[in-house]
Order: structure tokens, then C-alpha cells, then sequence
């Protein structure tokens, strides 16, 4: 039952991370996809299809939920260090992957905000990496997901 797991998985990530405006801003992404694909593409320019961006928007939704998570209890943050690393390591490498799809950009939300993005979770690497670590970025990053899914 491919179709029911995927779907409990979505309503569970889309819940557990409590992105209220998350609804708001697919509906835009919704509405700016299906623009693009009237438009015409001119030679070299390489379409980005939506089922590339979904599914590493989802790999960025469960890892996010995973930070959300290792950064939720203050008193945890040191056990988890590794941890939070590995996944800003594997968030990083999903916002390439985007940044990979997307050259040249052809979406203009991608276009205007991927390098926005990557440049947070660049600085939540850091750092956690730095002697002492910080946590601070790492756990305000899921809210960097609003600079492309708001309004
Ligand atoms: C650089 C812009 C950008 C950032 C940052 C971004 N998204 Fe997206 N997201 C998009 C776009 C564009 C789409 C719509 C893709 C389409 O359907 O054409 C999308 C779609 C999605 C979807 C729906 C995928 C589907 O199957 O339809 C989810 C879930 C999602 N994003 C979660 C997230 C989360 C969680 C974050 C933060 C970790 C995030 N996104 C950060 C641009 C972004």
C-alpha cells in the first residue's frame, strides 16, 4: 500500500513540524509550477520537473524533522552533537542537490532563495563544528523552510 504509507508519512512530517504556513506556500509553489510549464524554455536552459523537486523537498522535510527533534531538549544538545551534524551534513548535500537541479535555475522561487537557505545551514554546521558549539542556528533552521513556503 505504497500510496497509504506515503501519505501517512507527509501528514506525519507536515505535522511533527508544524509548519502552519507550509499549506500556504505549496499552494503558491502549486501555482507558479503550473505557470512555468506554459512558458518556454530557451536552449541550455534545463527544466527542473516537479517529481526532482518533490522528492528532495521531502527528503528536506524528514531530515528537518529529525533536527527538530535532536534540538528539542536543551539538556540533550551535547549527546546529540554527532548526530546533528550528520543530518546538517545530509541537509546540505539535499540543498546542493536542489542547487544541482536547478542550474541554470529555472523555478524562480528556487532561483531566489536556494542560496539563502544553503547559507543558513552552512552557518548551523559551523557552528555546532566550532569549539564550543552553538546551537542556535541548527535549531531555528526548520524555520528557514519560510523562505520559499510563505506567502
Ligand atoms: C529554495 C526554495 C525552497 C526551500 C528553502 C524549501 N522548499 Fe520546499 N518546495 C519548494 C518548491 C519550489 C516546491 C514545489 C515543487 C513543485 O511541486 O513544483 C516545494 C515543495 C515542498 C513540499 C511538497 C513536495 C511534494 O511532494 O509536493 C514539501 C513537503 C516541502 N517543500 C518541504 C520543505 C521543507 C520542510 C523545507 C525546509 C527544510 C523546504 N521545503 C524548503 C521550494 C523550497
Amino acid at each position: 500500500m505504497p500510496s497509504l504509507i506515503s501519505s501517512l508519512r507527509r501528514a506525519r512530517i507536515v505535522l511533527a513540524l508544524s509548519l502552519g504556513l507550509l499549506a500556504v506556500g505549496l499552494f503558491a509553489c502549486n501555482e507558479a509550477a503550473t505557470t512555468l510549464r506554459k512558458s518556454t524554455y530557451p536552449p541550455g536552459f534545463r527544466y527542473i520537473s516537479p517529481e526532482q523537486i518533490q522528492g528532495t523537498m521531502w527528503q528536506l522535510a524528514s531530515l528537518t524533522d529529525r533536527l527538530d527533534r535532536l534540538t528539542d531538549d536543551p539538556a540533550r544538545l551535547d549527546a546529540n552533537r554527532d548526530e546533528i551534524e550528520q543530518v546538517l551534513r545530509a541537509l546540505e548535500s539535499a540543498a546542493d542537490e536542489l542547487k544541482k537541479e536547478g542550474v541554470p535555475a529555472n523555478h524562480p522561487l528556487i532561483h531566489a532563495n536556494l542560496d539563502a537557505y544553503r547559507g543558513d545551514v552552512r552557518a548551523a554546521l559551523r557552528s555546532v563544528e566550532r569549539e564550543p558549539p552553538s546551537y542556535l542556528r541548527a535549531a531555528a533552521l526548520p524555520g528557514a523552510c519560510v523562505y520559499c513556503h510563505a506567502n
